[in-house]
């Protein structure tokens, strides 16, 4: 699981995120030695940074093919150049809004297969601020209070797409970005999913911590007081800052991402300025 030739890795935490070196990912098979050294990497790290990826809107579907099968994300809007891309942007004019991704969350863990990770490519950035951090959550399970552990080990937790659904839609005067469109009121969403914390990360077997600030309400067979007072313990261990990594981008800054494993969150700190990256994604499995 080592560097091939022409490929370095470098750790950029303790225990999250490594840099990587060495590749033009838009530009690979994915049955390439790097491509397979890639994902290994991703496996160990559960975030890739790429600097200076010199990419167009098809380079980033392959490189997102290099991790598994293009997933097309619900309740987002596509970019309007292709289908299977979501175009991440804020204008310089939207202020005081909430942005996508402003609070810690895995993407879309409330869907009976949650998808396997994302590609975030950079193309145009704040002078400073907007950066993104990721919080590593197999490090979370390994070192969580006794009791915690206890407390949730067996039970399934319960997801709920609350922001895309009826029943709990948030206010219709809620400020959002207008760049970002999400699509709300589908019934659907308020269907509750039950997946187990700790999940197994397939590629090792490792257990990871498997809960989610924004769609996550709940434990099953727990009364609701109880079970939110477990997760509000569970968020504030997952989001320590020793198993975080914040990435502070760069144009052609491309991050690779593992959903299986990690949190994120989308740090909102640069009104005023425009920000734009392209974001794909790729599917995953139902927890177990
Ligand atoms: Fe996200």
């Amino acid at each position: 699981m080592g560097d091939t030739d022409s490929m370095e890795i470098r750790k950029l935490s303790g225990n999250v995120a490594a840099e990587i070196e060495g590749v033009r990912i838009g530009a690979l098979d994915p049955g390439a030695p790097d491509s397979e050294a890639l994902r290994q990497a991703l496996y160990r790290h559960r975030v890739l940074i790429l600097r200076d990826q010199d990419l167009d809107l098809a380079g980033l579907k392959r490189a997102t093919a290099v991790f598994g099968p293009l997933l097309r994300v619900p309740y987002i809007a596509p970019a309007p150049e292709d289908p299977d891309i979501v175009r991440v942007l804020k204008e310089q004019d939207e202020r005081d809004i909430a942005v996508f991704g402003g609070d810690w969350h895995s993407d879309f863990s409330f869907l009976d297969e949650p998808p396997g990770g994302s590609l975030l490519w950079a193309v145009e950035v704040p002078p400073y601020g907007g950066d993104t951090v990721w919080a590593d959550q197999i490090a979370a399970w390994a070192s969580l209070p006794a009791n915690l552990k206890t407390a949730l080990d067996g039970k399934r937790v319960i997801h709920l797409g609350a922001p895309y659904g009826v029943d709990h839609a948030p206010p219709p005067d809620l400020a959002v970005s207008r760049s970002v469109s999400m699509t709300r009121g589908d019934p659907d969403a308020d269907r509750p999913r039950l997946h187990p914390s700790p999940r197994t990360y397939p590629p090792t077997g490792e257990k990871a911590l498997f809960v989610n600030p924004i769609y996550t309400v709940g434990i099953e067979g727990l009364p609701e007081s109880e079970a939110a007072e477990i997760l509000k313990a569970a968020y504030a261990h997952a989001t320590r800052p020793e198993f975080c990594y914040r990435h502070r981008w760069q144009a052609g800054d491309l991050a690779i991402w593992d959903n299986r494993a990690t949190l994120h969150y989308a740090v909102n700190d640069y009104d005023g300025h425009r920000r734009l990256l392209y974001r794909t994604t790729w599917a995953g499995e139902a927890p177990v």
